[in-house]
């Protein structure tokens, strides 16, 4: 059984008081949920206050991008050695805004997510289609692209995988869970020609307006292991709801 993984994508929103005050509220109102691997992602700038505060608690720190060179002249970057230093346990890596507005590719993708790894940093590897791409029918070879090129040579232990269909990402319009369903189990089916057995290991989750409103039925699906959640996690409420899913509150 794989464990249900939650994540806040801060994206370029919250000052470094702005997140000592969401850390406030949010840590004690989580820290009984033992079941639910619980992550955030805050900027930059905030990363080395939030690592304090989220010291010996259930929740834990990721980045939303990293170079993939350890150290050198690349003006306005952060390696992952740096992340690892500053206390993150994961990075996000090749999101659809990365890929659109910082023209990452696939090849790209890869060398970050080799980078991370090396420094001991788990990821949170982005994949899905435009919506061009969905109403021409060619959503699976977009993912089964991304997936070979992206995860080529990728050991899934600390790999998470997260299906952003990117006409769902901001715009208040989710996947139904049928089509997310659809998409991860092919995911899974494709993860599976690559790497056997061990594609179990992997935890696929669900990005593109999830809401405490549509968090259970995502979560209900047999092959969604968890949200990469954007704007519904900047409230300390509706995030909490969220990684709660399926509980009355
Ligand atoms: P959203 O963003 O929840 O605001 O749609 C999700 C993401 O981009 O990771």
């Amino acid at each position: 059984m794989r464990k249900p993984f939650i994540a806040a994508n801060w994206k370029m929103n919250k000052t470094t008081a702005d997140t000592r005050e969401f850390l406030e509220k949010f840590i004690p109102g989580v820290k009984d949920v033992t079941a639910v691997d619980i992550v955030i992602a805050p900027p930059f700038i905030s990363l080395a206050g939030a690592a304090e505060m989220l010291r010996g608690t259930n929740v834990a720190l990721a980045a939303q991008n990293a170079f993939y060179e350890e150290k050198g002249a690349y003006t306005g970057e952060i390696s992952p050695l740096m992340l690892s230093d500053v206390g993150c346990r994961y990075v996000i890596i090749g999101h659809s805004e990365r890929r659109q507005y910082f023209f990452e590719d696939d090849g790209i993708v890869n060398r970050k997510i080799k980078a991370a790894k090396k420094a001991g940093i788990g990821v949170i590897v982005c994949i899905g289609e435009l919506l061009a791409e969905r109403e021409g029918g060619r959503t699976f070879e977009v993912l089964e692209r991304q997936i070979e090129k992206g995860l080529r040579e990728i050991d899934p232990d600390n790999t998470v995988i997260a299906y952003e269909p990117v006409w769902a990402i901001g715009t208040g319009k989710t996947a139904t869970h049928e089509q997310a369903q659809e998409a991860h189990a092919f995911i899974r089916g494709r993860l599976s020609v690559l790497y056997g057995n061990r594609a179990g290991e992997f935890c696929i989750i669900y990005g593109g307006s999830v809401t405490p409103d549509n968090v259970d039925s995502l979560m209900a699906c047999e092959d969604v292991d968890g949200a990469l959640v954007g704007g519904a996690s900047l409230k300390v409420e509706s995030f909490t709801r969220i990684v709660k899913f399926g509980k009355v509150q």
